[in-house]
């Protein structure tokens, strides 16, 4: 915990989590340029809406990278060899894992996500369902280095982080997760991530700005959430989402649009927002297949082989620990 969400916690006896999720938010909005993190979208209802944003016509991640899944599955499987443990970074829906597991032969799935509960009730369904599969799963982040089950640390190790999820971390960051997993997995081991694509903007920018307004309330939902859970006084309405590609940056930005002049309060400090002054809450990069496998490369991973739908929008790598 930092100082200053040390201090706070102290002032409103807030748990540990409320304390840094308020050190952030007050770090975030004393920058120059407003920011954010991504990781507070996801409370219940964030995460809610992100199910909902995976089955809107305009975005296209989910059912392309599923289809690439589904048809190329076999061929995964072969890559990746018998009887290994299949460590999944995050526990979103199990549909994905679901193809993997029923197409490929492992001996255990280890699903590591900081959401216990959420964590622990995934493994009751998946366990019901796939009975001869050992199921492990830890409570962690997995941006930081953890201990895997001392039941798997003899088996050879497949690394699976579907979802385009890396892109969400600033290219630095996504470097330092693969480095991480790296260590984490071990020699020999085996990952399968999925990476979406550089693309016409005008699909980019539909798929981040649907018809529906879904992602504007997924987008709003983090100040919601201050409200909530801090205490803060945000005006939804003064609010609007944004998001915008960035071409020199090679990613999709989303935004919360101040529409005019105001002041938020939020545990007794006060934030001054301008007319149009933005608050930044999410990048999302995409990648061209070379970029990625560069990046990989340079963080220890051999890429080996990939698998593009018909239309080049999204992609599945394999890629190889590197001795
Ligand atoms: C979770 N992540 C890969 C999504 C994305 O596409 O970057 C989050 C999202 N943000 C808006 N829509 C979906």
């Amino acid at each position: 915990m930092n100082v200053h969400a040390a201090a706070l916690a102290k002032a409103q006896r807030f748990d540990e989590r409320t304390s840094v999720f308020a050190g952030d938010v007050i770090e975030g909005l004393s920058q120059p340029h407003k920011r954010l993190p991504p990781k507070y979208f996801y409370d219940a209802k964030g995460s809610d809406l992100f199910e909902q944003i995976t089955r809107l016509p305009e975005y296209y991640p989910t059912r392309t990278e599923l289809a690439i899944l589904r048809e190329r599955g076999t061929q995964i499987c072969e890559a990746l060899g018998r009887d290994a443990a299949l460590v999944e970074f995050g526990a979103g829906s199990t549909t994905k894992v679901r193809l993997l597991l029923e197409r490929c032969k492992f001996a255990a799935w280890v699903p590591v996500d900081i959401s216990g509960d959420f964590l622990n009730a995934q493994a009751r369904v998946l366990r019901a369902d796939f009975p001869a599969l050992d199921v492990y799963p830890v409570t962690a982040d997995f941006t930081a280095p953890f201990a895997l089950p001392a039941a798997v640390k003899a088996m050879p190790k497949v690394g699976f982080f579907p979802g385009s999820t890396i892109g969400n971390f600033e290219p630095h960051e996504a470097s330092s997760f693969l480095h991480t997993a790296r260590k984490i997995l071990g020699d020999g081991a085996q990952m399968i991530i999925g990476v979406d694509l550089e693309k016409d903007e005008r699909v980019l920018h539909a798929a981040y700005n649907d018809a529906a307004g879904v992602t504007a309330r997924f987008n709003l939902n983090v100040l919601v959430r201050i409200n909530d859970e801090l205490g803060g006084d945000f005006d939804l309405s003064a609010f609007t989402h944004r998001a915008i590609y960035n071409r020199e940056r090679h990613r999709i930005e989303m935004h919360l649009v101040s529409r005019r002049a105001q002041t938020v309060r939020i545990l007794g400090r006060s934030f001054a927002f301008r007319a149009n002054e933005t608050i930044h809450t999410e990048s999302s990069y995409k990648y061209s297949l070379d970029r990625f496998a560069a990046l990989a490369q340079d963080a220890g991973w051999k890429p080996t082989a990939s698998w593009t739908d018909a239309g080049g929008m999204f992609s599945v790598h394999a890629l190889v620990a590197e001795a």
